[in-house]
């Protein structure tokens, strides 16, 4: 699974905020508002997951947070990297390389953890956000964002979007895009299938969260589910 992940990114870490942006119709933003609008303002250090570009970690950079930016794969860090250093955020926004499966850092090292499109690329879900909690102190909060699949009727347009548009729309762009968008649809309905929500609220409160929450985006098509640490 990693090697998946490392290599579909690989590929698609050059102008991704702009192409994610525009396959989604301006949505992708939107989205990680929302999910930074979980973590309370108050929460000093903050750690995001699969980082890759650094479009969250520099969202809760600029709402005054402390944060440490995770990923796996190369080409996304340097990519965040760059934009870091653009908008000056250094002294705010530390980037590491590292796995979420095996977080290199202590028991309650964070006020706060994100995570985003992540839990598709792991092999065991539940291990890994049982990792991420174990980095979050007690009373600390954590928010994930994921994509989901729409209710009828939106779900039809959705299949049309995820196995016409994107295919097409990331050919037109890249041989790394074309990967991606092929890849997505059928990866997004097959994790959420076999994983339906109350599941996924499970993992969470066996790693210690309680009041987990979920709220769904652009009729479904993308879940934000958030909780806070015994
Ligand atoms: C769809 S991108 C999302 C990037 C960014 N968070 C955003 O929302 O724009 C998913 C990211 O997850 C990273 N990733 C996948 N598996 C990972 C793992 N096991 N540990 C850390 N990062 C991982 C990939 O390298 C990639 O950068």
């Amino acid at each position: 699974m990693r090697e998946l992940a490392q290599s579909l990114f690989s590929g698609a870490a050059y102008r991704y905020d702009r192409v994610a942006a525009w396959l989604s119709y301006g949505q992708y933003p939107r989205w990680h508002r929302f999910l930074v609008s979980r973590i309370p303002p108050e929460a000093r250090w903050v750690l995001d997951v699969a980082t890759g570009t650094a479009s969250v970690a520099v969202l809760l950079a600029r709402r005054g947070h402390r944060v440490v930016g995770l990923d796996l794969t190369e080409p996304m860090l340097r990519e965040a990297a760059r934009k870091v250093q653009s908008l000056r955020l250094q002294d705010r926004v530390l980037l590491v390389r590292g796995a979420a499966e095996q977080l290199p850092f202590p028991d309650g090292a964070f006020h706060a953890l994100t995570f985003t499109f992540l839990l598709r690329y792991v092999q065991d879900p539940p291990q890994v956000v049982a990792e991420l909690g174990r980095v979050v102190r007690r009373g600390g909060w954590m928010a994930s964002l994921e994509f989901g699949v729409p209710d009828p009727p939106w779900r039809w347009w959705w299949r049309v979007h995820t196995r016409v548009v994107l295919p097409v729309g990331g050919r037109l762009v890249s041989d790394g895009w074309h990967r991606v968008g092929r890849f997505l649809g059928s990866s997004i309905e097959a994790f959420c299938r076999a994983h339906p929500f109350p599941e996924v609220r499970a993992w969470w409160q066996r790693a210690g969260f309680v009041q987990v929450r979920r709220r769904r985006l652009s009729f479904g098509a993308a879940e934000v589910v958030w909780g806070r640490k015994r």
